[in-house]
């Protein structure tokens, strides 16, 4: 036998966030870094969210502040320690022009731009599915970044784009782990934080959603409410051997969808007509990470949630969002 050396085992190479992100960078030979920059004051607020979230019943901050946030829902104490945690982080930013919350009435005005300069803004839902928490259940953070438009006179003008000109997106999924996937355009890619050493470090690049899978996630106890077409699509489902999966946080919802297929719905309710979920900073993103890895995204027949011109920074929208074979399937029963 020949004692030749076989060929070198092939080790995956690791790549962290920050590394990905830079080499993100080198395809854009303009870019200047700025951009870079606001991810990673997005990736520490994750770190720093993650550790809030699992102290959260020994630090005593579980439960309702007493308030409502500008939707009239009961803001959880950790939806308020989240919200200030990406507040400061963004803020030490330049390149960030406004910032744009669930949790604030008004977008924050944080810098003009000057000559020259190219800034963005952030919308972010700081704390996703959080009456999840007080029972030790899958929380998010959601965010959506814009170019800063800077012929608008008014903040809001500058916020108002569609989804569809988002420059990135992403959401972290505190659970067993704590997940960041992004979007900058160029595909859709999955880190999961290593505490060991304090980094994200890449588990997906490039992901691609599964084309089907008989699975939706939906609140059924709302069934009732739900236009007719909704309805004959989960007696559909039913008929024909679907799981049921529902997490009550959008962020864990389209997580899973993400990687095992299926649909994710929130459909106009009589409660609800519009729909519940925010479209600025919970449907634009999540549309945008699902089209990169193939999915589909649509607020109603022929209706995709990117192309929707946004008239308000917290106006809401109904949503289908999946598996392209079952996004189509709901489709065709609407
Ligand atoms: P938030 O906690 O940011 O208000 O969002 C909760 C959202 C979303 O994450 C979830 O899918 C949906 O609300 C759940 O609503 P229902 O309780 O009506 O099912
Ligand atoms: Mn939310
Ligand atoms: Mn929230």
């Amino acid at each position: 036998m020949s004692s030749t050396p076989g060929p070198t085992p092939v080790v995956g190479d690791l790549v962290t966030l920050q590394g990905h992100i830079l080499a993100q960078q080198s395809h854009y030979p303009e870019a200047t870094g700025t951009l870079s920059w606001i991810l990673s004051a997005l990736s520490i607020s994750a770190k720093m969210i993650a550790a809030q979230v699992r102290r959260a019943r020994l630090a005593d901050v579980l439960g309702a502040v007493g308030t409502g946030n500008v939707q009239g829902e009961q803001q959880q104490k950790l939806d308020v320690i989240a919200n200030e945690i990406l507040l400061r982080t963004l803020g030490g930013r330049e390149g960030v022009a406004i910032v744009a919350s669930e949790e604030n009435e008004e977008p924050v005005i944080l810098r003009t731009e000057k000559e020259g300069e190219r800034k963005y803004c952030v919308l972010f839902d700081p704390l996703d599915g959080s009456s999840n928490l007080d029972v030790c259940g899958a929380v998010g953070t959601i965010f959506s970044i814009l170019r800063h438009d800077r012929r608008a006179t008014r903040a809001e003008d500058s916020l108002l784009q569609p989804g569809s000109r988002q420059v990135a997106a992403g959401y972290i999924l505190y659970g067993p782990s704590t997940v960041f996937t992004l979007s900058i355009g160029r595909g859709t890619d999955m880190f999961v934080l290593d505490p060991a050493i304090g980094a994200f470090v890449r588990v997906e690049q490039g992901l691609r959603i599964p084309a089907t899978a008989k699975s939706y996630s939906v609140n059924e106890g709302n069934r009732l409410a739900f236009p007719a077409g909704y309805q004959a699509y989960l007696d559909h489902a039913q008929r024909n051997g679907y799981s049921s999966r529902y997490a009550g946080a959008m962020v864990a919802d389209v997580h899973r969808i993400l990687l095992k297929g299926g649909v994710f719905l929130y459909p106009p309710t009589s409660k609800a007509p519009q729909g519940k979920l925010r479209l600025m900073y919970e449907a634009n993103p999540m549309a945008m990470l699902v089209e990169q890895a193939g999915g589909k995204a649509l607020s109603a027949p022929g209706r995709r949630i990117l192309d929707e011109q946004p008239t308000g920074i917290h106006q809401r929208t109904a949503v289908i969002i999946g598996s392209p074979g079952e996004v189509d399937q709901v489709i065709g029963h609407l």
